[in-house]
């Protein structure tokens, strides 16, 4: 069984998500609040959000360049909760091997370098190489269930990674943290971004539940209606 995915995210009355922007008119510990409700057991974000917010602010740097291809699935150990990174070509740093508390895995492409899997070991971070040239998604969420026992998985954007887990329809349920501001600015990600152009018709929602927080904040949950024919007919 693959984990069950909810994408649990923040955004602005325009769907944006920049959180340095939406500070002032986000209720302090709202986002962390709501998401512990969900009782996950992992939670993944794309390389771009953990450079940002986790990983060290230098990038690896390979000494060899060639490509590590197929790995097995390294498990460094098993823990009560673990933190995801997807990372197409191994870009990110780390200090350790955990974030606050919750066990790393970093999730690669076969693109990654050699020399990025060593080093992950040393530091005791468990990996997954799943993808030829970018990261198999739905191989990595299966992997993850499989080898770490997850079943409960918080996809905490941004918003590329969650149009690309949307467009692998791997998104089970949306948990939107609505709060009470308006950025407006172009060319900042959306809380799902980055979807085919082709795609013709919206990912259809069944309202779960809603509930005002504090600070004029909107909880709303919906799951995602399960569309049956092939991805291609329906876009
Ligand atoms: N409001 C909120 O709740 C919230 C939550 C999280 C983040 N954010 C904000 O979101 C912003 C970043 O969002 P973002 O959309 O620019 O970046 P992102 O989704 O965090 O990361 C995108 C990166 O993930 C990697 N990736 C690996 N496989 C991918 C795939 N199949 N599809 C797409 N990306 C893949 C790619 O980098 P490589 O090719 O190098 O691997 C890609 O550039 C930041 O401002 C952050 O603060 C807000």
């Amino acid at each position: 069984m693959r984990p069950y995915v909810i994408c649990h995210m923040l955004s602005s009355v325009d769907g944006k998500i920049d959180g340095a922007v939406l500070k002032s008119v986000t209720g302090s510990g709202e986002y962390e609040a709501t998401g512990a409700m969900l009782k996950g057991d992992a939670w993944v974000c794309g390389r771009t959000t953990m450079q940002q917010h986790f990983a060290e602010a230098e990038l690896f740097v390979s000494t060899s360049n060639k490509p590590a291809g197929p790995q097995p699935v390294y498990v460094a150990r098993r823990a009560k909760s673990y933190a995801v990174s997807i990372d197409t070509t191994g870009k990110l740093r780390w200090s350790d091997s955990d974030i606050d508390g919750d066990h790393l895995i970093c999730v690669v492409s076969e693109r990654v370098p050699e020399d990025y899997l060593p080093m992950l070991r040393e530091k005791g971070i468990s990996y997954i190489v799943t993808g030829k040239t970018s990261v198999d998604l739905v191989q990595a969420v299966n992997l993850l269930g499989e080898h770490f026992g997850i079943k409960k998985l918080l996809l905490e954007g941004g918003g590329h990674i969650n149009g690309a887990f949307l467009e692998a329809r791997l998104v089970d349920e949306v948990s939107l943290l609505l709060v009470p501001g308006i950025d407006g600015r172009h060319d900042i990600p959306a809380v799902f971004d980055g979807v085919s152009l082709a795609r013709k018709g919206a990912v259809p929602l069944k309202l779960k539940s809603v509930e005002q927080r504090k600070n004029d904040t909107i909880w709303i949950r919906y799951n995602v209606i399960k569309q049956h024919n092939s991805r291609k007919a329906k876009q």
